[in-house]
Order: C-alpha cells, then structure tokens, then sequence
C-alpha cells in the first residue's frame, strides 16, 4: 500500500471534509482552528507534499519561496486566490487550485441581505430592538429605499453577479453591469452592458461589487467614482475590502451622498477601519458571504478533490487557478 499523501491543512473544516482528510491523506494540522502564525504553518509543512488554506493565509512570493521542496500544490478554499502569489507559485511548479462556482448561490443569497440590510436602515432598526429604544410605530420613522424600479449595476458579471442578478431581478430591480469583456447572452440575462466604469456608475441606484480583486480593481471605488454616482446611491461589497477606498466610502456616508452601504469584506479584516461601526448607515457582516453548512462543505471538498487529484490520482488539478 502506497503511503498516503501529507498534507498541511491551514484551518478546521467542516466535520465532512475533516473525515475525507482523515480517510483519504496524512493531515497535519496545528492545535485549534486558527489563523496560525506563517512560520508555525510552514515549519509544519516540512515534507508535506499539498496544502490545504484558506484565505487567512497569506502566500506571498517570500513565503512561497520558503515553501518545503517537497510541496506540488497549494489548494485554497475559496473561489479569491489574491491572497496567494500566483506567479511565483507558478514558477516554483506548483499548482494552485481555488474553488470556483460551488459559493455561488450563498455569496449571491448574502448579496441580497446586503442590498435589502443596508436600503431599508437594518442596523438602525436592530439597534431600537437590542437596546430596547423603539418607542412607537411612526409613519415616518426608519424611512428606507424601495428596490422596485431602481438600477442595481453590477461591477464583475461573473458566475456570482449573475447569481446576483437573477436575484434582484425578482425585487423588481433592472439589471447594468460593467466587465473588461462583455459576458455572453446567456450570462446577461437582458442586463445593460456598459463599457466603461463610468458609465455604469452614471447609471446605479445599487452599486455591487462582485469582481475579484486584481491590481487594476484595487481602490476602484475612489472619490472619483463615488462622485459619478446618482445622488444618495447604495454601496455593496460582497467581494474584496480592497476594492474600495475606505476614506472615500466614509466620507460619502457621512455627508449623505451615498445613502448606506452594504459590507461583508473589509480591507485589513478583522480589523476593519473602526469608523464604520459608528456609522448607522453601513448593514455591516464579517465576511460570512460563503457561510452555510452547504457551501463551506462544498468548498472543502472541491479543494481536496484537487489535492485528490493531483497527489493520489496523479491527473491534472480539477479548478486550477490560471
Ligand atoms: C472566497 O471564497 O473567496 C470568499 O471570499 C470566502 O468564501
């Protein structure tokens, strides 16, 4: 019997994929859930020939280079890879697999709790319940915004912003979106392409954001493009932080020029820019967009079908990152 493949698995799984790992590899794990310290995880990692992280484990190209000779590759569970240095990871031979299409449906689901938590004033309203304020019924208290006949523009109609978009299109919401590529009649579903940012922002009620991050969708949302927004525009994150610059989207909260926002990811996380906490118009979510027994499973076992693949099946990786 060939001996089973040691794997440096980063963070706990779901109970299932524990048991697959368990069953099918040599796991090493470090005590609790984490995140570990870097060099904890990589003197681990010694002889290991995969690894199995998530994206609290930043693999930048110094990291990657220390990385044990023996590794062939680095499965992340998560459909974002821009925690890991693709590049020099690529240069060093190994694989690198993320988990495309199966956090669809839950990612587009929290979307939707961002767009409706942060249009009908939902931390205000939570606020009267748990602290116990809410004085009266009014008819003119908590007034939000009806999705009905407003633009929702998608920035990024990939698998999840059209998830988003069958969605919204149920509220009564009208679709706009803007890639470097027009997406195809099936992806579109009748929405409005707009082929520069600007255009899209001129035309969005609702701004979501649903593209990864990349070095040209970093700070994407400025000053500038808050400015190209109607007057009292929703802002929804449920991407990366970093796809925004934080200084502008507090500004424009405070001074009413967006109406509220709608955030699960933040830049820096945990540790987000504490302003927002203090500001009643941001619905705020700790980065729980792929966060249900379902999809988490899912997503822990695409990556071990990849380390399944590559290390006991000696195929190709089944979603490599490209
Ligand atoms: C991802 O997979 O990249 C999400 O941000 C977490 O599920």
């Amino acid at each position: 019997m060939t001996a089973k493949p040691s794997i440096l698995v980063a963070r706990r799984l779901p109970d299932a994929c524990e048991a697959r790992l368990d069953a099918d590899f040599a796991p090493r794990r470090l005590p609790g859930d984490g995140p570990h310290p870097m060099p904890a995880l990589l003197a681990a990692a010694e002889g290991c020939s995969g690894m199995l992280v998530t994206l609290t484990e930043r693999l930048d190209a110094a990291t990657i280079a220390t990385l044990p000779a023996s590794l062939r590759i680095i499965a992340t569970m998560s459909v974002g890879f821009d925690h890991i240095d693709v590049g020099a990871a690529t240069a060093r031979g190994l694989a690198v697999t993320n988990t495309p299409g199966v956090l669809t449906e839950a990612t587009a689901d929290l979307t939707l709790l961002l767009i409706l938590g942060a249009a009908r004033r939902a931390t205000e309203a939570m606020a009267l319940i748990r602290e116990d304020r809410w004085g009266t019924w009014s008819p003119t208290g908590l007034l939000g915004v009806d999705l009905a006949g407003r633009r929702l523009g998608i920035l990024g109609l990939g698998r999840i912003g059209a998830a988003v978009a069958k969605r919204a299109r149920a509220f009564g919401l009208e679709i706009h979106y803007h890639n470097r590529r027009r997406a195809s009649p099936e992806q579109e579903q009748g929405a409005t392409y707009h082929d520069t940012l600007d255009r899209l922002l001129a035309v969005s009620d609702i701004l979501a954001l649903t593209a990864a991050s990349t070095p040209e969708t970093r700070n994407i949302i400025d000053h500038a493009a808050l400015a190209k927004l109607p007057p009292g525009a929703i802002l929804v994150n449920s991407a990366r932080g970093d796809l925004v610059d934080d200084d502008a989207v507090i500004e424009a909260l405070r001074t009413g020029r967006l109406f509220a926002a709608g955030l699960d990811v933040f830049r820096g996380e945990p540790a987000l820019d504490p302003r927002y906490r203090r500001l009643p118009n941001v619905f705020a979510l700790p980065h729980i967009g792929s966060a249900t027994v379902e999809t988490r499973t899912a997503m822990g076992m695409c990556a071990i079908d990849n380390l399944d693949a590559v290390l006991k099946r000696g195929t190709a990786p089944i979603t490599p990152v490209t």
